[in-house]
């Protein structure tokens, strides 16, 4: 029998459901996924990720006359599993190394879908991104400049290359993530007259074209206001400098929903204003439009993935806390750690139980203090052996696993219904294929 979800349910992947009070996502049992696969496991829900990607095109064809794109920025979560499946997906892909660009060119993204960032590329990355046509180059300073040119002539090729820019503006977010601000390590600044003089001197390059305009202001933010101010920034840019701007990309950032607490941040709040902006600037001054190209990771793979954890020992905290150890914990999620990141969870087998009295402390099994996951989860009491699924946890988590303490990083899942799972990435197997024993 089906019940409702309550409240986590818009935090959860659109496909879950519960039934005999037991969560499935897109029809399977995480209990029996857990029990088949081993915890800790991540299962990603194709249909989310598939609305997600459809929902940024909606918004764009809502708000946005011109031409327009929408990138997976690929540090959220990859593998070349994953990127086979999102390939046949209205998405072109942000890269960020030569792993990552070699696996979207050997499974599935042509070149011309792919653009490369990065603050220090290696000439090994450049020469992959520029002997295959890469969409762009997103040069990031001057040393860069001269790396992509050489290149560039020594495979008597030309490089199509967007200019990341600095606006110097704070945004609301935690520090670790935000990129655009004054002290930022990131792109050309505009404050110093950097970003003017990038401009320039790569228009004197004669195998370099510069096709656009690239900044990216943090991850997880929820006010647009940044953006306007970013793309007003940018278009004093062109209008000082003349250029003919054909693509702007203001980056992602778009933040997610990690607990009920935290307010609904429909899309609509960022493309509209976004597109607005631009339209309106342009109008002013008559420019043609750019093709706006979005770049998205948490917003497309975030909601997408759940992490399944056991329930190992159960403590009595001395402020009268519940603290709860995990068979996970920061080698698989080092976001709490990392950026004091909020969660919410449910307990798999007892998702509407009624909650204890006292906070629930979830903690991994790792040896540091740091290693927590949620300081203050609502939740039933929890048992020894009782599965725990976190939810929101498709972004920045598998991609920044670690084998601390020599840990496995886990297994992941893509759940379609009516099909069995495909592993995205096998759980490590310390026996057979870790680098520790060699
Ligand atoms: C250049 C660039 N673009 C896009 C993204 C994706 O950000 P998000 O996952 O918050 O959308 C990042 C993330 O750090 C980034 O550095």
């Amino acid at each position: 029998m089906d019940t409702p979800f309550l409240p986590l349910q818009d935090i959860f992947p659109i496909r879950t459901t519960v039934t005999d009070n037991s969560i499935r996502i897109a029809g399977h049992s995480l209990h029996k996924l857990a029990k088949d696969f081993k915890t800790p496991l991540y299962v990603y829900d194709a249909a989310t990720v598939r609305e997600n990607i459809r929902s940024i095109h909606s918004a764009l064809a809502d708000f946005y006359p011109g031409e327009a794109s929408v990138s997976y920025a690929a540090k959220a979560y990859f593998s070349a599993k994953f990127c086979e499946l999102i390939s046949v997906e209205p998405v072109e892909l942000d890269v960020v190394s030569f792993a990552e660009a070699q696996i979207a060119l050997n499974h599935g993204f042509r070149a011309d879908r792919i653009h490369i960032h990065g603050n220090n590329k290696s000439y090994e990355e450049l020469t992959l991104a520029i002997e295959n046509d890469f969409h762009a180059v997103v040069v990031d300073n001057f040393d860069e400049i001269e790396m992509v040119g050489e290149v560039a002539e020594s495979l008597r090729k030309t490089a199509r290359v967007w200019l990341r820019i600095t606006p110097d503006m704070r945004v609301e977010t935690h520090p670790h993530t935000e990129t655009s601000a004054r002290t930022s390590k990131f792109g050309f600044h505009v404050v110093n007259g950097d970003a003017e003089n990038a401009i320039r001197r790569v228009e004197m390059q004669p195998n370099l074209n510069l096709t656009g305009l690239h900044f990216h202001l943090g991850s997880l933010l929820f006010d647009a206001d940044v953006y306007v101010a970013a793309i007003e920034e940018i278009y004093k840019l062109v209008l000082r400098t003349g250029i003919h701007l054909k693509e702007l990309s203001p980056g992602g950032g778009w933040g997610i929903r990690y607990t009920p607490e935290t307010p609904k941040n429909p899309l609509e709040n960022w493309i509209r204003p976004v597109a607005n902006t631009i339209v309106g600037i342009c109008r002013k001054h008559k420019l043609p439009l750019p093709k706006l190209s979005l770049e998205s990771g948490r917003f497309i793979s975030g909601r997408a993935g759940v992490a399944l954890y056991t329930i190992g020992t159960v403590k009595e905290g001395l402020d009268g806390e519940i603290i709860a150890a995990v068979d996970g914990g920061m080698a698989d999620n080092p976001r709490h750690a990392l950026y004091a990141a909020a969660y919410s969870a449910a307990i798999v087998d007892n998702p509407n139980g009624e909650i204890a009295a006292e906070p629930v402390r979830i903690v991994g099994k790792f040896c540091e203090s740091g290693d927590q996951l949620i300081a203050a989860a609502a939740l039933p009491r929890p048992q020894f052996g009782q599965l725990l699924a976190i939810p929101a946890s498709g972004a920045y988590q598998l991609s920044m696993a670690s084998n601390y303490n020599l840990a496995p990083r886990p297994a992941a899942l893509w759940l379609e219904e009516n099909e069995p799972p495909t592993l995205l990435q096998h759980r490590e197997n310390p026996e057979i294929n870790s680098w520790w024993l060699t």
